[in-house]
């Protein structure tokens, strides 16, 4: 018995994201003292372990993932805190022994962290529905939430029932990103951005999530999913709806979730003629032949889009998006491009790097130096996670995330009406698609050559930063 402690309920204890991420961040936290008083975590797979032997996986993963160094009193001390529980959590009928084991423990309340795929989320929330503990506790959902707007709808309405709409916090594990939450310091707090923060301004803005991996271990969820689904939907709609908002009244969770959706809501709707010239989807050559795809998939593994958001700050500029597996590089950064005065000028870029390096860069011009005339850019860089002090005061995405939902604060977790206009947008993009197949890449490649057209044809490229000055 451990008292009456707070826990964390993780269903999917035994799969990827608890691994790599969420035991990680449970140490982390106990590490960096963010949790004085520990919690009692309790881990349901279907697995057949005992509590030292998960303790024993559970070590293996935090020594290799873990953010913060390993030490093996901190260890001790978390491991300690780990239960085991076995049960197949697609049996309804399993959950009352859930309800009677956690009371063995001595455990209160609790947060239920959904770790699994959602066509899980209903039943599992059907099983919680019937348990005392899950009374009044909160739930955390990964992403994808839903697989398409119409079950979105149904799973959100059977989860409010079942936990009250102010218990639920879907993660969008994008929003817990150091250079994400960044954005906001940079663009208002600074006059030369927030000033120049519109169409007038700005050429375009281009968002890359870029991955050097393929879909590894997870071809059975990737190919019902897609790039479309898995990245674009979520993550990149929230950060497209950060840079776009209109500074909130006060930065309120409610504030900002309104200023956000406005502009989910002004996206220019994808129509049968424009689609051709605002959408493309690519396949890396031998995603077919990957475990558990269909040897036919259609299923992108890029996606790149031009999107735009129709309200007077940023009528007819565009936005590129852009995310793919297996592009040769790992990279995630926002470009803004603001106007040139003329064509032969480079345009002043600023760059927020968001991983692996975090940090800005800012491409401006001047007269080049010496006895010459003719104009130059040149950069300033800062590089946030260069310094060691930085990266080890930095919490990562899920620590700052469970942190957050252990203290009910929401600002930065998806709203459902934020989730509902971003499937409309997609729902509607893969109605128009229909069957056509994806533009073929190599991989380690840039991509699909389509995706700089999408660019070329509006006089823009995506902006890479110069390797050498
Ligand atoms: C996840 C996607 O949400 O984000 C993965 O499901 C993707 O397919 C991952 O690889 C990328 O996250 P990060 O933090 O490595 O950029």
């Amino acid at each position: 018995m451990n008292g009456k402690r707070p826990a964390i309920t993780i269903f999917g204890g035994t799969g990827d994201l608890t691994f790599r991420k969420l035991l990680p961040a449970l140490y982390n936290r106990i590490l960096s003292g963010s949790a004085p008083d520990g919690q009692d975590i309790i881990i349901i797979g279907r697995r057949a372990y005992t509590d030292a032997e998960y303790r024993e996986k559970a070590r293996e993963w935090v020594k290799k993932f873990a953010r913060l160094p390993y030490r093996e009193e901190t260890f001790e001390a978390f491991a300690q805190s780990i239960r085991y529980y076995r049960m197949d959590f697609t049996n309804l009928e399993a959950y009352p022994a859930l309800d009677t084991f956690l009371d063995e423990q001595g455990i209160e309340t609790c947060v239920f962290y959904f770790a699994v795929a959602p066509r899980f989320f209903a039943t599992i929330a059907e099983g919680l529905f019937q348990i005392g503990h899950a009374q009044g506790s909160q739930v955390i959902l990964e992403k994808p939430f839903g697989e398409s707007l119409d079950d979105a709808r149904a799973l959100n309405a059977r989860l409010e029932a079942a936990f009250g709409a102010e218990n639920i916090y879907r993660i969008d594990h994008y929003l817990g990103k150091e250079m994400v939450r960044n954005v906001q310091t940079i663009r208002f707090t600074n006059p030369i951005f927030a000033d120049a923060w519109d169409a007038k301004h700005i050429a375009c803005i281009q968002i890359s999530a870029l991955e050097d991996v393929g879909v590894e271990t997870r071809g059975g969820y990737y190919d019902h999913s897609g790039a479309l689904r898995d990245m674009v939907q979520n993550h990149l709609f929230q950060i497209l709806s950060i840079l776009a908002m209109e500074r909130p009244a006060a930065f309120t969770p409610e504030a900002m979730h309104e200023e956000q959706l406005r502009v989910l809501r002004a996206l220019r709707p994808l129509t049968e003629e424009n689609i051709a010239d605002q959408v493309v989807l690519g396949q890396y050559d031998g995603y077919r032949e990957e475990t558990n795809v269909a040897p036919d998939s259609k299923t992108e593994t890029y996606a790149a889009l031009k999107v735009f958001v129709d309200n007077d700050r940023w009528r007819d500029m565009p936005f590129y998006i852009r995310t793919g597996k297996k592009l040769g590089r790992r990279e995630m950064e926002v470009a803004v491009v603001f106007k040139s005065p003329s064509p032969d000028i480079a345009p002043t870029v600023l760059l927020v790097k968001f991983q692996p390096t975090e940090g800005v860069y800012l491409q401006f011009n001047i007269k080049r130096p010496g006895d010459f005339e003719d104009i130059m850019p040149v950069k300033m860089d800062f590089c946030q996670s260069c310094s060691i002090a930085n990266r080890i005061n930095t919490p990562e995405a899920y620590e700052r995330l469970l942190s957050a939902c252990f203290h009910g604060e929401r600002s930065w977790f998806s709203q459902w009406d934020q989730i509902e206009t971003s499937w409309k947008y997609v729902d509607r993009l893969e109605e128009l698609w229909g069957d056509r197949t994806p533009a073929a890449y190599a991989p380690d490649t840039a991509g699909p050559r389509e995706a700089d057209a999408l660019l070329a044809q509006d006089g823009h490229h995506w902006f890479r930063e110069p390797e050498v000055q």
